[in-house]
């Protein structure tokens, strides 16, 4: 989620990688992985479609400790032509697509600390590694990563990253697959996660609803919890063939007129493989004296109304810390951190109040750097709405922090 016009961390290279340094690590980081891996790998093999499985075996990465990049990626060469490369954490986009399209997966080299062994905010080399790198190992899947790179590339020209974002989180992040008659897991934030790995597959709460390539480009996702709706493709050869052969570049236009659909409805055109209760999703809002947003309808957008030229200029007196991005019709702001974990922390706060409202900010965010845009898409323009939400975020950001 970032641009490539942000300065790579000294040390890295000109494409952002670093070496894994791993006689680095220390007994402990070791104890973690295995600590990690053993618990995933006690209740994957029931959940986790055979191929992640297959992939932990061709990899060896059954063996203890932090596996060695080096070794991955001479395994992974031969079976299906990829590497895996360590970064700093976050990439610009266009860096992570080069990579992708290139068959170079790029993985965090740090592992999280004991009291991040439940919820984590910024991917580590658990998540990397363990929930990303064993489907790599499968020669269709594998395809359909490099592909996503070279779209990635081809999105960013159209300005619509984040549509094909969404497709990367529903599938390769949080995708389900069907097995006969079961459902299982492939993507790499559940297979990850200890509590989604369950949730995703048995609770009553989320939807599971079947792939539909366009009303996934157009779903909004949480990156706070556990995810309210779920999709599930019907194999890595459909998934890839769809993919490829659509061209995305009118089924983007289209978007861009159209409302996003909100992470928890169901369409009447959704193949539903479980009506969603949506309990723990209600109930977590609840406890947070959230207001429960519930259905809303996507048929037919409600209109907004954009700010006149002169109501957008008292707006930006009493804001001085935004200014107008002409060519995005929206309000702007920069921000500066002490380093990635404080953007990222102030990036979580303002993703949950967003989320109150269902208003969310446009943002790019490279490891202490954090740019912000703020538009209505049901107005055209920026609106009331903006305001708000440029109040919400200035609370919130660091007192100097500009
Ligand atoms: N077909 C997509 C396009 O036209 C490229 C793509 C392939 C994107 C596979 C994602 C996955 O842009
Ligand atoms: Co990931």
């Amino acid at each position: 989620m970032a641009e490539a016009t942000s300065e790579r961390p000294e040390g890295a290279a000109a494409d952002w990688t670093i070496p894994q340094e791993w006689e680095r690590y220390t007994a402990a980081e070791h104890a973690m992985w295995d600590y990690l891996f053993e618990r995933q790998a006690s209740m994957l093999p029931e959940r986790v479609v055979p191929e992640f499985m297959d992939g932990l075996n061709v990899l060896r990465m059954t063996r203890k400790g932090i596996p060695r990049f080096d070794e991955l990626s001479e395994r992974l060469m031969k079976a299906t032509g990829w590497q895996v490369v360590a970064v700093p954490g976050l990439v610009p986009e266009k860096v992570f697509f080069e990579h992708l399209a290139n068959r170079r997966f790029v993985a965090g080299r740090f592992i999280r600390t004991p009291e991040q062994r439940d919820y984590l905010k910024e991917p580590d080399i658990f998540h990397d590694v363990f929930g990303h790198v064993p489907l790599l190992a499968n020669p269709v899947f594998a395809d359909y990563m490099q592909a996503y790179g070279k779209g990635g590339l081809r999105a960013d020209g159209f300005g619509s990253l984040t549509s094909l974002a969404r497709l990367y989180w529903y599938t390769v992040e949080f995708g389900l697959i069907r097995h006969g008659d079961a459902l299982k897991l492939y993507g790499a934030g559940i297979v990850s996660s200890y509590g989604e790995s369950v949730f995703a597959l048995d609770d009553a709460s989320p939807n599971r609803l079947g792939f539909d390539l366009k009303r996934i480009m157009k779903t909004h996702y949480r990156i706070d919890d556990y995810q309210q709706s779920y999709f599930v493709i019907d194999s890595f050869e459909d998934l890839l063939r769809q993919t490829v052969e659509t061209d995305f570049a009118p089924l983007y236009a289209q978007i861009r007129n159209e409302a996003p659909i909100p992470t928890d409805t169901v369409l009447p055109s959704d193949r539903v493989y479980h009506r969603g209760t949506q309990a723990y999703a209600r109930a977590k809002a609840e406890a947070s004296g959230r207001f429960f947003l519930g259905k809303v309808p996507v048929s037919e957008p409600v209109k907004v109304a954009p700010l006149t030229t002169v109501q957008r200029s008292e707006a930006l007196a009493a804001l001085p810390a935004w200014t107008y991005d002409k060519n995005r019709r929206a309000f702007y702001r920069k921000l500066t951190f002490k380093d990635f974990s404080a953007a990222f922390g102030v990036m979580t706060r303002i993703a949950l109040e967003a989320e109150k409202t269902d208003h969310h900010p446009e943002w790019t965010n490279v490891y202490n750097r954090l740019e912000i845009w703020l538009t209505t898409h049901d107005a055209g323009d920026v609106s009331d709405k903006d305001i708000k939400l440029a109040k919400v975020i200035d609370a919130l950001a660091p007192q100097g922090a500009e």
